[in-house]
């Protein structure tokens, strides 16, 4: 793409301006925004740039190995990754108020950032996959009053407390910018397809009080769901697509006996930007399979039901 290979020259050289001889560290959360901002600025910085992906137990199934897997297949950038599951997990334990959790989420992320920061003796500028819906979706919504809707955690209040300057190479871009640029850097197409995942992760996606036995609970029903999705082909038609864990139980029957197990909801639309959305309308084959599926292959799931709201009046996740 001409307009993408002008834009990247252009990155290149405004991120090599900026930062001069400084040490840059950069969150990588396994996204495609965060992924694309670290490769442009090792393109441009190499060895001043270190990359640190943090495992805060909220992922998707086996979802932090691939992502280091994949960088270290294909890239040379100095990436480290941290497991602090058991830290962020005992903290958030019992948590409901979705706002607690990104509060928690986010402080307990600048504390594991802030120590591996030190173990690199420090850095001059933190690098974020900023993108533009994430610049305006937080100060204005649909030309209403200004709100925000939900403090969307990237790393904020980080680069004060540490006395750094922020890189935001993407600041300009929409999500299928990002991805032109990303396959313009050579990245996988499975990679750059990838549906959007926030950073809170399955934190959102648990609403009544996280557990760590729910949270595997809904880790398995995710996969099974999106392993539907793939072989059913549909998944690059789908912006994004996910289960979530209701606080909910319901009775069901299995074989001779009675079950009281929690109930799975899934969600899927289609969007182009994350701004508005609409519900994806699979056909009740899909469903009724899948449904199936997660409910004798899940242990404590006994029940699925399908979100039918679009965005708005509904957000894409339920917290
Ligand atoms: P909503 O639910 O607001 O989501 O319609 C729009 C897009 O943003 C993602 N999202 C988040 N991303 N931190 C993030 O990094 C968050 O706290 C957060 N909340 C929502 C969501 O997955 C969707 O792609």
């Amino acid at each position: 793409d001409w307009s993408m290979a002008a834009y990247r020259a252009e990155m290149v050289q405004k991120i090599r301006d900026q930062v001069g001889s400084g040490k840059v560290i950069c969150a990588l959360s396994g996204g495609v925004d965060s992924s694309v901002a670290a490769l442009l600025i090792h393109e441009a910085i190499g060895d001043q740039l270190t990359c640190i992906l943090v495992d805060h137990g909220l992922m998707r199934m086996n979802e932090a190995r691939d992502v280091v897997a994949m960088f270290h297949e294909h890239y040379n950038l100095n990436l480290k990754m941290i497991d602090a599951s058991d830290r962020f997990i005992s903290q958030l334990e019992g948590e409901a108020d979705p706002e607690a959790k990104r509060k928690t989420i986010g402080r307990l992320f600048i504390e594991v950032f802030e120590e591996e920061a030190k173990k690199i003796g420090g850095a001059d500028f933190l690098a974020q996959g900023t993108l533009y819906p994430d610049v305006i979706e937080s100060v204005s919504f649909s030309g209403g009053p200004s709100v925000t809707i939900k403090s969307h955690h990237n790393v904020g209040g980080l680069p004060e407390r540490m006395n750094m300057q922020l890189v935001e190479p993407l600041r300009e871009l929409f999500k299928d910018e990002v991805r032109v640029l990303g396959r313009e850097l050579g990245l996988p197409d499975s990679f750059i397809g990838r549906h959007p995942f926030p950073g809170p992760g399955l934190a959102i996606r648990c609403p009544g009080g996280i557990t760590r036995e729910k949270l595997d609970i809904l880790r398995q029903a995710d996969a099974i769901y999106l392993d539907e999705i793939r072989k059913a082909g549909l998944y690059d038609t789908i912006w994004q697509a996910f289960a979530v864990l209701l606080p909910v139980q319901t009775v069901g029957v299995m074989g001779d006996g009675r079950t009281y197990e929690f109930v799975c909801a899934l969600r899927a639309v289609t969007s182009v930007d994350g701004m508005t959305a609409d519900f994806y309308p699979y056909d009740m084959d899909f469903l009724g399979k899948t449904a199936t599926r997660i409910i004798n292959e899940v242990k404590g799931i006994n029940r699925v039901v399908y979100d039918v709201t679009s965005k708005p009046p509904g957000t894409i996740e339920w917290e």
